[in-house]
């Protein structure tokens, strides 16, 4: 007996099944966005983009104007959660457009999204997300700070898998954690960037004496930019480790 000794399938058939397999979906029918989406329960992607961050710069930029961020979702954070749009409907206005009464009427492409004075007072910051960052367009680009001690609850923002926004670590203190419930913490370092699933749940906890500073991309990507980056990206740090 060899090991394809089969009365069902020849070598060949075999060896075709395997090789099925072995090769992921997306490299012939799907693009890899669909298939991680679609066909994976993974619940964050590290992308590619540490090299060319300069994670440096925009925190300096950010720190010059913490003081024009807002209190975000306080029954969330309970105040230690801040934030301001570089890009949206306005600085200030850091939920979605169904938050404010005089847009809640509207669907979201009719809602107008633009680059607020925050941005213009972070040039860094803004070249690098308008010319650097493969998004084609912006709806909301926030800065996100959470303050010494601070925390967000335990939440998802969606009722559905929801692997869509861009979470960016400009400064991501020792001690501070995005912990995703069964699957752990969120390898976030400075300068790094992850798509992340707000449809499962998950709680951030800064257990640590320094705020930390994210930046939550939402838009529209850029192609073929974005598929070379996510193929690339999952090829370093996707697969055999989920
Ligand atoms: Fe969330």
């Amino acid at each position: 007996m060899g090991y394809y000794d089969n009365e069902h399938s020849s070598k060949e058939e075999v060896e075709k099944e395997l090789t099925k397999h072995w090769k992921p979906e997306w490299l012939k029918e799907k693009n890899i966005y669909d298939w991680l989406d679609e066909e994976t329960n993974i619940p964050w992607l590290e992308l590619d983009v540490y090299a060319d961050m300069p994670w440096v710069e925009i925190f300096k930029e950010a720190q010059a104007v913490k003081d024009q961020c807002v209190v975000h979702r306080e029954y969330s954070g309970g105040g230690t959660w801040l934030s301001g749009c570089l890009h949206g409907i306005r600085t200030d206005v850091t939920n979605d457009w169904r938050h404010l009464d005089e847009f809640k009427h509207l669907k979201e492409d009719e809602v107008e999204y633009k680059w607020t004075e925050l941005a213009d007072q972070c040039p860094i910051t803004t070249d690098y997300f308008k010319n650097k960052f493969p998004f084609r367009e912006y709806k909301r680009l926030r800065f996100m700070w959470l303050e010494p001690g601070g925390y967000i609850l335990p939440h998802k923002d969606n009722d559905e898998r929801c692997f869509s926004p861009v979470n960016v670590s400009i400064y991501n203190p020792t001690g501070c954690e995005f912990r995703y419930r069964n699957w752990g913490t969120v390898p976030f370092t400075n300068g790094s960037a992850f798509i992340v699933d707000v449809g499962q749940e998950h709680a951030v906890w800064n257990r640590s004496n320094e705020a930390r500073l994210h930046i939550i991309c939402h838009g529209k990507r850029k192609n073929p930019d974005w598929k070379h980056l996510l193929i690339k990206s999952w090829q370093k740090y996707g697969y055999g480790k989920f």
